[in-house]
């Protein structure tokens, strides 16, 4: 890649977009220019991210012709139709949604994970679920210290994982409660101020939902973990833009409480943080635009063989979506 690269972002104004904007600006990515891309709807109005600004411009597969990475944060059915457009004309697509995850010929990355599997792209790289990264970030050292067999995960997702209208809606009903207003639900089936919804994406015909499989099988993917199993209920919180979720793992090799917390501390994506006695473990709020996870709560679990119980939190809109893609940009 040269290094006065061209980099578009597709779903500039939506709340991944305006962080990959933010991200790309204060970590000095080298591209000679950041362009906006979105749908017709907001083609031509001007976006501010911090001192960065630009005109936002439609989305055709003939920007492609310009671009040298495009990362698209503007959902499935997007990605789907103009990622392999991007690809077609010599662009790296970077994709944020789920459409090619799976997909055997498209790398799924979490650069402190895989970052080899970059150089395997044929003009896609899929950038995992937003859960699915926060959770390998604690995960995945102490896979590294004692081999993971299988887990269980309990979810507490953030409403920015469902965009700008969702974060508004949490706002906008929180306001109306406290008014003595009715709060009206719109993007989610029920109203999510001071409420708990037990379901993310839509529902599949075992009663899992999509959401709760992406831990399972994108999991397996990033980990070359092919035996791995994952137990998974997914949650949707009052919460603006950090994911949180309690995990019990069970392991091949005996473990040890010390040599986890050092594997954890010393991996790149996350920090230790856990000082119980001092009322110290993660929050959504504290990992708020925060790089690192962080991870606490680690202790022995009563209920599984060479098990750990832990609980994370990051930010969801960046380790969960816009860091990993600007990460994987940054290798390429
Ligand atoms: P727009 O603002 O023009 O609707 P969020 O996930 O926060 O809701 O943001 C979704 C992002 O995806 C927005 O930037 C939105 O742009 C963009 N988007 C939606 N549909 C398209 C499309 N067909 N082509 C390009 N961008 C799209």
């Amino acid at each position: 890649m040269k290094k006065d690269c061209r980099i578009g972002i597709i779903g500039a104004t939506g709340a991944v977009g305006q962080e990959i904007i933010r991200l790309l600006v204060n970590r000095k990515f080298p591209c000679s220019e950041i362009k906006a891309y979105a749908s017709s709807r907001s083609a031509g109005n001007v976006l501010k991210v911090d001192e960065w600004e630009g005109v936002v411009e439609e989305t055709t597969p003939d920007v492609f012709d310009d671009l040298d990475i495009a990362i698209f944060s503007a959902g499935g059915d997007t990605s789907k139709a103009l990622a392999p457009e991007a690809a077609k004309r010599n662009c790296v697509a970077i994709d944020n949604s789920s459409a090619f995850r799976m997909d055997e010929t498209v790398p799924l990355v979490v650069p402190e994970i895989n970052p080899e599997a970059v150089k395997e792209h044929q003009g896609i790289i899929a950038n995992p679920n937003c859960s699915t990264a926060i959770a390998l970030m604690g995960v995945y050292p102490l896979h590294l210290a004692f081999g993971l067999k299988r887990m269980f995960v309990s979810t507490y997702q953030a409403v920015s994982g469902s965009g700008v209208a969702a974060m508004k809606e949490l706002e906008n009903q929180s306001k109306a409660l406290f008014s003595g207003e009715k709060a009206e639900a719109s993007v989610y089936p029920h109203p999510i101020a001071f409420n708990l919804l037990p379901h993310v994406d839509s529902f599949l015909e075992d009663g899992y939902t999509r959401e709760e499989l992406k831990m399972l099988n994108e999991g397996r993917k990033i980990m070359n973990l092919p035996d791995l199993k994952v137990s998974c209920t997914c949650v949707r919180v009052p919460v603006f833009r950090a994911h949180s979720m309690s995990i019990n793992a069970e392991f091949e090799k005996p473990v040890d409480l010390e040599i986890a917390r050092n594997a954890i501390q010393s991996f790149s994506g996350s920090e230790l943080f856990d000082n119980p006695s001092k009322n110290e473990y993660p929050t959504p709020l504290a990992y708020t635009e925060k790089e690192k996870c962080g991870v606490g709560r680690i202790r022995k679990d009563h209920a599984l063989d060479n098990g750990l119980a832990l609980w994370i939190s990051g930010d969801q809109l960046w380790k969960g979506a816009a860091l990993n893609a600007v990460q994987i940009a940054e290798i390429l």
